[in-house]
């Protein structure tokens, strides 16, 4: 693993000189063609980056050491080392470097250090010898000049029976240029070729330094971030598709980590199935559910390669993981047990008011944009239910056959009285799933889209008992490209859409009908992002363009996106109308946060952002695979905040109240506003923020202002059961959250018949056996 630093500035984005043309083929090291399961080797060279032979002039060995031919090795030879102080240094210009060696019974331990520091120790003992593994990686120094000095210290771990280790090649990755040679070319491009694409409102009059947010970048994913959650007070889970991160598990590349929001290690979690592209939830006994995917990955990367199998109908178990200790966290699959009635990519998973997931939509197999043939118009539940005489099996959905084709990962939300509030491409609904009815809601204006491949983003705004929790739904985003076009008639460069929209789900807010904001800024795959204080971060995305790698014209590198909006906006719904946005004190990134990338609040109240891969398998090609993190926090942290001190219990009733230990601010004042938000920080993938919710709580202040009653959600409608944070808001500034479970904290209900009858009328992974034969699309 990587040590973890600051990334120098370097301004916006890279105009390479050349675009490549997209990645065709995997790049594993198996046969072409071969199926046949054969140990992994992680040596793998990104389009873009570039690898060094152990016998390259610029590493410069000291010490003892030996040349070894053989076939396994990388170029057929590498440098051996046995004895204490041998060592090799190298220079090299870029943002990373990976070390590929040897693993094996006689291995020792060496020390490497990135410019003159001591980045890790590694032991390579492997009880089975195993050539072109990945021994040590970093990925996220600063764009520069760095030092790469690896040397024996004639150590071993006790098991092993020799201090030998060898270097077989190094890969260096180049990064973005410096930020000198960008600006110039860059500007003139958003300028003047673009008019299209506003710069950001001059704020620069309001700004109080005060305001200010910070930014920094600290730690490395390890696998791609395609979808974030958090599920404790200092993890994250982090799920990938299969594909060559440098993140190691059992000998192959990992698609599934967890990390430390606090130490920003990692631990990569194995996982069978191929969950490109899921969704997930956690179920009401604090349980996360992570739902579909796409069949094992073909031809190079085979099973052969990684050894991943179908994850179309995948249910993948992630038991609570509370404690800061993950050792003992996995991921469980079953299929055969636990899966579900019919494949989906792109499916939405929501939890519902009784604590179960309701599965939405999706492809029944990976492609693009959805049509007829690949659309899987249905729902279903986890555990499944017998709901208008469907008895497990899936249920028709009208409403996403009427919104082909950019209607995968639909935008929903469960809502105060129960139903369920649904966005696919340019319309809406409101569905009542104990009763199988949808109610149609006006169409999004101005022929915006918001679902993939139009991608935009969605929330439900904080519910409040002030307001009778009152529903309102906030759309922003997406793009007008019209979605029956092909991919050679859509360009990255069409413009996205800066539309935001809102609609109030009460029969006089439906009436009344969306109304239409505009962001500073167009964006395609933005994330939004609320806050305790009630305000919406909004966040990544593009400028123009389209989701998805390899379909369009102008791609860059193989992104249907460009024009990366690098600046965060931050929208406050209560604001007077036509000053609800600002940027005021926000910092802009160097990273493009394009196609799959993410962002979160955390239980510390800043945000965390990830992720950015329009390529089919890592590449460092612009616009390349990110691991790199980025802690985006907001002003409020840099005041006194209010503190939690106890009392928060593990589990709180509906209805319940508990009593909270807690410190306000010195300088809080008589009268000042307090506000208890409530918070599930949702499941986050491709701009779709799953469950995210914000519900303040009725609370009472103890005359000593020490002790805050609180009382939980009437009921499942208000906040469906399931984990949540609480952070304490004073005066705008929220505590820290603090995390525990609403509602009786039992599973989901189980209508054994409908389980039943769903493992007896459905197959296990469908597309597998189906594959090849013709009418393979016909699988529902
Ligand atoms: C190698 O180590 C693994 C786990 O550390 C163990 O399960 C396996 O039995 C060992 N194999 C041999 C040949 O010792
Ligand atoms: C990154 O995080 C680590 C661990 O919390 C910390 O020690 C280090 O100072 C951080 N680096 C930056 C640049 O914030
Ligand atoms: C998977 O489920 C089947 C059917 O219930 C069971 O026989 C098998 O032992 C399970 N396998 C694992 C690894 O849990
Ligand atoms: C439907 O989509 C799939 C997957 O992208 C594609 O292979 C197929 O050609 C499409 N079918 C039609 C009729 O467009
Ligand atoms: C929660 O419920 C799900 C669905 O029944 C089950 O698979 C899971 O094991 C349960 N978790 C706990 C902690 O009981």
């Amino acid at each position: 693993m990587g040590v973890r630093s600051l990334l120098l500035p370097w301004t916006l984005v890279a105009l390479l000189a050349t675009v490549c043309s997209a990645e065709s083929a995997w790049h594993g090291h198996t046969t072409a063609g071969s199926t046949k399961v054969s140990r992994f080797t992680p040596y793998y060279v990104p389009p873009g980056a570039k690898s060094y032979d152990s016998s390259s002039p610029l590493l410069h060995y000291t010490g003892d050491w030996s040349e070894s031919f053989s076939s396994k090795y990388v170029q057929k030879s590498a440098r051996v080392s046995k004895t204490s102080g041998a060592g090799v240094s190298f220079t090299y210009t870029g943002t990373g470097v990976e070390w590929f060696g040897s693993l094996g019974p006689k291995r020792g331990i060496a020390q490497v250090y990135l410019d003159g520091k001591l980045a890790e120790r590694v032991d390579m003992f492997n009880n089975v010898s195993m050539s072109q593994q990945r021994i040590f990686w970093s990925l996220d120094l600063p764009q520069g000049k760095h030092t790469l000095k690896i040397v024996n210290t004639g150590e071993k771990s006790s098991e092993s029976k020799g201090t030998v280790m060898d270097v077989d090649a190094l890969v260096v990755t180049q990064g973005p240029p410096p930020p000198e040679a960008l600006t110039q070319q860059n500007m003139a491009v958003s300028y003047s070729e673009m008019p299209s694409y506003p710069p950001l409102l001059d704020m620069s009059s309001k700004f109080i330094p005060e305001d200010e947010w910070t930014l920094i970048q600290n730690g490395s994913t390890g696998v791609h971030a395609m979808q974030l959650v958090i599920i404790s007070d200092t993890h994250a889970l982090i799920v990938d598709k299969v594909e060559h991160n440098p993140l190691t598990v059992s000998g192959h590349p990992a698609w599934a980590a967890l990390y430390n929001l606090r130490t920003h290690a990692l631990k990569p979690l194995p996982m069978q199935s191929n969950s490109f592209c899921a969704g997930g939830t956690f179920l009401s006994n604090g349980t996360l559910v992570n739902v579909g995917g796409n069949p094992v990955v073909e031809d190079h990367t085979a099973a052969a390669d990684f050894g991943d199998v179908d994850g179309l109908q995948a249910i993948r178990i992630f038991e609570p993981c509370e404690a800061a200790n993950v050792d003992d966290c996995w991921i469980y699959e079953n299929h055969s047990r636990i899966r579900m009635a019919s494949p989906r990519w792109y499916n939405t998973v929501l939890r519902i008011s009784d604590g179960s997931a309701m599965i939405i939509g999706g492809s029944l197999k990976g492609g693009w944009i959805n049509n007829q043939t690949t659309n899987n118009p249905t729902i279903e539940y986890f555990p499944p239910k017998n709901i208008a005489g469907s008895d497990g099996l899936p249920v028709h959905l009208p409403f996403l056959v009427d919104t082909l084709f950019s209607n995968l990962f639909p935008i929903a939300f469960s809502l105060p009285d129960g139903t369920v509030f649904m966005a696919a491409n340019r319309d809406a609904m409101i569905y009542d799933w104990k009763t199988n009815t949808e109610r149609r809601l006006p169409r999004i204006p101005n022929g915006v889209r918001v679902t993939y491949p139009m991608t935009g983003t969605g929330l439900l705004l904080p519910l409040s008992p002030e307001n009778d929790y009152t529903p309102e739904i906030l759309l922003c985003g997406g793009s007008t490209i019209d979605d029956t076009k092909p991919g050679y008639e859509i360009s990255s460069q069409d413009p996205a859409s800066s539309q935001c929209s809102r609609i109030v789900l009460t029969d006089a807010g439906i009436a009344a009908g969306w109304q239409v904001e505009q962001m500073p800024q167009a964006r395609t795959m933005p994330d939004a992002v609320l806050l305790p204080t009630g305000d919406v971060l909004i966040v990544n995305g593009a400028g123009s363009g389209i989701s998805g790698y390899g379909n369009v014209v102008d791609q860059v590198g193989a992104s249907n996106a460009d024009n990366p909006v690098l600046t965060p906006v931050l929208y406050d719904p209560n604001g007077p109308v036509g000053q609800r946005f600002s940027s005021a004190g926000m910092p802009s990134s160097d990273i493009p946060r394009l196609y799959h990338s993410v962002a979160t609040l955390t239980p510390n109240g800043d945000i965390m952002i990830a992720g950015s891969n329009p390529n089919l398998d890592r590449s460092e090609v612009k616009y390349g695979t990110e691991y790199r993190v980025e802690w985006l926090g907001p002003s409020y942290l840099k005041k006194e905040r209010p503190q939690i001190l106890g009392g928060v219990p593990k589990l709180l009733g509906f209805g319940k109240a508990a009593q909270l230990k807690i410190r306000l601010p010195s300088t809080t004042a008589q009268g000042a506003s307090i506000k208890v938000a409530l918070m599930d920080l949702g499941y986050v993938t491709h701009a779709v923020h799953a469950n995210s919710r914000l519900v303040y709580l009725e609370h009472s202040l103890s005359s000593d202002s020490s002790m805050l009653t609180i009382t939980a959600p009437p009921n499942g409608n208000i906040y469906p059961p399931g984990p949540g944070f609480i952070y304490v808001v004073v005066d705008g500034v929220p505590s820290t959250g603090a995390r525990l479970l609403i509602g009786d904290g039992q599973s989901p209900p189980v209508d054994q018949q409908a389980l039943e009858n769903m493992l007896e009328q459905t197959s296990v992974d469908q597309y597998e056996k189906s594959k090849g034969k013709s009418g393979e699309d016909d699988s529902e």
